[in-house]
C-alpha cells in the first residue's frame, strides 16, 4: 500500500508525498501520545476518527473563506493536503482556564478568561515545545511581525467558529492548538492553517455535565478515550448513530 515515498513522521501522522507536486498525503496512526511521548499508547480506530473530525472542520474552515492546507479526504485514514512550510509554533487559543495555564498563573480549572488568550509555542520535541513571546520569534526569524498578526487574525477567527461549532453540539471549547503553513502560489506567500484540529488539539468539555472529551483522558489516566472522541464525532453528525439497535422495525426520525 505506503509505497510512497514517506516525507516525515511525527507523533500522530505520517506525511507522504502526494499525487501531484506541491501536495502531500496525510496519514492519520493510532498512537496517542502526552508530555512528549514519555506516555504512549496505541489506540485503536483513534486516527479513523481525527481524519473524520479533522476534515469536518477544515472543510467547513475552507468554506468560510479561513484558508487551509486541506483539499479533500482520501480514505479512512488520510487525506490530501497542500504542501506548506510549517511555521515552527504551537498557536493555542484559550477562552476556559485549565492545563498549563491554570498551573502556571495558579488559575482554577474551569474558570473562564476575561477574554480569549493567544499563546505561542516554539515547536522543538528536544526542548518540549517552551512557550516563547513575539520578541523570541521575531528575534530568532520564525516568523515575521506580519505573520504574527496574521496567525493572530487566523487563530481568532478559528477560535470563533470552532467555539459556535461546538457549542451548537453541547461542547464547550476551553482551548486548542493550532499550526499555520506559508503557502506558496507563484510569488505570492499566505499564511494557512496546517496540521489537524481535532479531540487530540482541543479541551473539550459537556457543556451540561462538565465530562472532558478529549486527550485529556488519556495525559490524566481517565480511561474512555475513544468513546469520546466518538461520541464528539456523532454530536457534530459525523458518524451516524451506530447504537441504533438492528432489525427492529421503523425508526422513528427525530
Ligand atoms: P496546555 O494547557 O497543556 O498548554 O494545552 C493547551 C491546548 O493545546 C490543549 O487543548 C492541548 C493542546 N496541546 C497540543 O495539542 N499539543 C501539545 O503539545 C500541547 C502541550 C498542548
Ligand atoms: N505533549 C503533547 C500533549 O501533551 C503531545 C505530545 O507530546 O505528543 O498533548
Amino acid at each position: 500500500m505506503n509505497r510512497r515515498r514517506r516525507i516525515f513522521e511525527g507523533k500522530g501522522k505520517i506525511l507522504f508525498e502526494g499525487p501531484e507536486p506541491g501536495t502531500l498525503v496525510q496519514f492519520f496512526k493510532d498512537d496517542a501520545t502526552a508530555f512528549n511521548k514519555k506516555k504512549h499508547e496505541i489506540v485503536d480506530g483513534k486516527g479513523v476518527l481525527n481524519n473524520r473530525i479533522s476534515e469536518y472542520i477544515f472543510n467547513h474552515l475552507n468554506s468560510m473563506g479561513i484558508p487551509t492546507h486541506f483539499i479533500k479526504r482520501l480514505n479512512m485514514r488520510e487525506q490530501l493536503i497542500r504542501e506548506v512550510e510549517i511555521v515552527p509554533l504551537e498557536v493555542v487559543v484559550r477562552n476556559i482556564a485549565a492545563g498549563s495555564l491554570s498551573k502556571r498563573l495558579g488559575i482554577d480549572e474551569g474558570t473562564a478568561l476575561p477574554r480569549s488568550i493567544i499563546e505561542f509555542y516554539y515547536k522543538s520535541d528536544e526542548l518540549d515545545d517552551p512557550m516563547v513571546t513575539e520578541e523570541h520569534i521575531t528575534a530568532f526569524g520564525w516568523a515575521t511581525p506580519q505573520e504574527i498578526d496574521d496567525i493572530m487574525a487566523l487563530s481568532i477567527r478559528v477560535n470563533d467558529f470552532l467555539a459556535g461549532l461546538f457549542l451548537g453540539a453541547g461542547i464547550q471549547l476551553v482551548d486548542f492548538k493550532m499550526e499555520c503553513g506559508r503557502l506558496w502560489e507563484n510569488d505570492m506567500m499566505r499564511i494557512v492553517v496546517a496540521d489537524e484540529i481535532s479531540p487530540d488539539s482541543c479541551r473539550l468539555w459537556d457543556t451540561r455535565t462538565q465530562d472532558k472529551l478529549d486527550k485529556d483522558r488519556f495525559r490524566r489516566d481517565m480511561g474512555g478515550l475513544l468513546e469520546a472522541y466518538t461520541e464528539v464525532a456523532r454530536r457534530l453528525g459525523i458518524l451516524v448513530d451506530q447504537e441504533r439497535p438492528m432489525g427492529t422495525g421503523p425508526v422513528l426520525v427525530q
